[in-house]
């Protein structure tokens, strides 16, 4: 054929083989036997093959899974990819209502959405093609899984619209399909998926895109993270237009107006949650308003106008064989109790942690005790109670040994502390699990060093502290078991990446106690360089907004440490990147503001803007906004039909502004 004609044919055939994919896969209404489409690819492809200058990325061909890749690159989130907070009963979703009411008044409406249980990804349109889809990853950092994701059919790789966007969405994997490829497993002697989440994951981490394109995924959107030029103003808009663009939204999604409509719609779902051909883990509970959000704005973690409902965790019976001892990086020595393998929610469980040893003796924990065993937030599991009336008189008590189980040192209760630690600075256990920390997600996130091959690493004694991870080589790292030579090469340029971090992952990998990742963060964007946090006092440390003195103490005290220069040093002598990479921060000294450097809690009602510009406003002239009225408030404004924060600010004597006022310093 001419490629004139070549080229009409082939706009033609993709247009149709979009069509029929759109009404099987998204609206589950296919018009077309399977053979016909069958018949139409076949000829779209040949058609490339003869034209190759008229294939394109977005041709339905490119579904099937082109080469494999040799690792994910890693890839930023234009906007982070957040978390929700859980509610897991009536009463914390009562208070979340108060606390939203408590922000934004009585006038707005929520909408309720099924929590699905798969993974959630970023979905990037340029000009409405598909270009770019990656995991959450630590919500700032994902992973490229593009190939992977362009193999689902609900994704549209074209949409009705030429926009530019990044949608949001949770890839899932049906509960038919789990069951199959399960089976499957089974016949081949594979190891089986857990459950239907972890399939999903585990097919979409795969290099190779022809095993996501064999496992029969699928995804539900339910968010627009950016879009350019498309004015939306709730979110049930936008899931009407994410659906009118092609997508595949959850369709049982609500409208409710009141928490006890929420409710309702949740005990609902909780009844006929078996019936749904894919897992869900909960209900997700949003402000609709776009404008309402803003106003409610974030907390650290995540937003203050949606909450993630958690179905209670199922519980079973299961007898606990032994409790075993483990030292963390900390020292702190933690019991575990070894149970009889059980399947709670989908996985087996064999471990639980049992925190510590006040309370094993309030909940009279015993060796052989049969134990009701949950999982907390679904995730984590733990031990409720013991069946007592199942008791023979064989079961043994328990008590915490005296020295650490790894170096025989004597173990210490630190004040205020139920827990008991091991202090001495060299036990092996310690530092095996600083290591695991080091290369985790939010600290150095190096991939391919995970508990497995540090521990092996540590034992055959090639590595000690965290320094000598740059100084790991190829002949070292290949007599590994389970180590051949593509698993070693992507571990050394994992390394090697590495290096490059922003100074806030490694200070964070370090371990500093009471530093945790945001507090790292902070502690890089202020100081800008190791060397210049290795200066600072507990009074430059003390002076930071989110720094207490607990952490400033144990800042100073980790960077007098002899050994901790030692280690900085080489560190920077093995090219470990030292200085913080991220935005800077503009000093409050540097601002011309009345308001800057100034705590200010904003209350009542404000005319001339929403509260979330207010708020925006007065953080972009260097003050700090919080929610709550206390001694360290420095202004309180009040809008009309002020409260309780109010009359607090009134008894403690802080100063208070009108709207009027506010507006005016704003404006100076
Ligand atoms: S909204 C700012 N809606 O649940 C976060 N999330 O912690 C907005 N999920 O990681 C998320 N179904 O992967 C939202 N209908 C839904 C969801 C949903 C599943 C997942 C999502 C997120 C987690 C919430």
């Amino acid at each position: 054929m001419e490629n004139e004609n070549a080229s009409k044919r082939i706009e033609e055939l993709r247009e149709l083989l979009n069509k029929y994919n759109y009404e099987y896969h998204v609206l589950d209404n296919p018009t077309v036997p399977d053979a016909e489409y069958d018949r139409m690819m076949d000829e779209l492809l040949k058609l490339e093959e003869e034209h190759p200058d008229l294939r394109t990325e977005d041709s339905p061909t490119q579904r099937v899974g082109g080469p494999p890749l040799e690792g994910f690159q890693k890839v930023e989130h234009r906007v982070p990819m957040l978390s929700l907070g859980n509610a897991f009963g009536e009463e914390d979703l009562r208070d979340f209502d108060r606390r939203v009411r408590d922000r934004i008044g009585e006038n707005f409406s929520y909408v309720c959405e099924l929590k699905i249980d798969g993974l959630a990804v970023s979905l990037i349109y340029e000009d409405g093609r598909f270009v770019r889809g990656a995991t959450r990853g630590d919500g700032t950092i994902g992973e490229d899984i593009t190939q992977n994701l362009k193999t689902i059919p609900a994704i549209p790789l074209r949409l009705s619209e030429q926009v530019s966007m990044e949608v949001r969405g949770e890839a899932y994997m049906p509960k038919p399909s789990f069951m199959k490829l399960n089976e499957e497993r089974e016949k081949n002697e594979q190891d089986l998926f857990a459950n239907p989440r972890n399939a999903a994951a585990g097919s979409l981490r795969q290099l190779d895109p022809k095993i996501a394109a064999s496992r029969n995924l699928s995804i539900f959107v339910y968010g627009v993270g950016t879009v350019d030029g498309k004015e939306i103003d709730s979110h049930s808009d936008g899931l009407d237009y994410l659906s009118d663009l092609g997508f595949k939204t959850n369709p049982e999604w609500k409208r409710c107006d009141t928490i006890d409509a929420v409710i309702d719609y949740i005990e609902g779902w909780s009844e006929r949650r078996p019936d749904l051909s894919y897992e869900i883990d909960g209900i997700v509970v949003k402000v609709d308003s776009l404008e309402q959000q803003e106003e409610l704005g974030f907390t650290a973690k995540s937003p203050r106008w949606a909450i993630a409902y958690k179905f209670p965790a199922e519980e079973v019976v299961t007898k606990l064989l032994d409790i075993e001892l483990n030292v963390g990086r900390t020292g702190v020595v933690t019991p575990t109790a070894l149970l009889e393998p059980v399947l709670v929610a989908g996985t087996t469980v064999q471990r639980a942690s049992l925190h510590n040893e006040d309370l094993i003796k309030e909940k009279d924990i015993k060796i052989g005790d049969y134990v009701v065993v949950k999982k907390a937030g679904d995730i984590i599991p733990e031990v409720v109670s013991v069946l007592e009336e199942r008791r023979t008189g064989e079961e043994q008590g328990f008590a915490m040994p005296e020295t650490c189980p790894e170096c025989e040192s004597d173990l210490v209760r630190l004040e205020e502390e139920v827990a008991l630690r091991c202090i001495n600075p060299k036990c092996p256990a310690q530092l095996r699990e600083g290591l695991i920390h080091f290369v985790s997600r939010n600290a150095m996130n190096i991939d391919g060093l995970g508990e497995r091959v540090i521990t092996q690493l540590f034992r055959e004694e090639l590595i000690h502290d965290v320094a000598d991870i740059y100084q790991l080589t190829h002949e070292q790292l290949i007599e590994l078991e389970r180590m051949g030579e593509k698993s070693v090469a992507n571990l050394l340029e994992a390394i090697a990446v590495s290096k490059d971090n922003s100074l806030e992952k490694l200070l964070f990998g370090l371990g500093i106690r009471h530093v945790g990742s945001k507090a790292a963060k902070t502690l890089a964007q202020q100081f800008g360089t190791m060397d210049s946090m290795m200066e600072a006092t507990v009074e430059d440390l003390e002076a930071i907004n989110e720094v207490g003195q607990k952490m400033a103490d144990s800042v100073v005290r980790y960077f007098q440490n002899e050994e901790v220069h030692e280690l900085v040093d080489e560190l920077k002598a093995a090219g470990v990147n030292m200085t913080y990479k991220g935005p800077k921060p503009v000093s409050v000294e540097d601002i011309d503001s009345v308001f800057a450097g100034k705590t200010i809690v904003l209350t009542g009602k404000l005319s001339q803007m929403s509260r979330g510009d207010a708020k925006k406003k007065l953080e972009e002239q260097g003050a700090k906004v919080t929610g709550s009225v206390s001694k360290s408030t420095d202004l309180l404004i009040a809008g009309e039909d002020a409260g309780s924060k109010l009359e607090k600010a009134e008894s403690l004597n802080i100063e208070i502004w009108d709207e009027n006022k506010f507006v005016e310093e704003l404006a100076k």
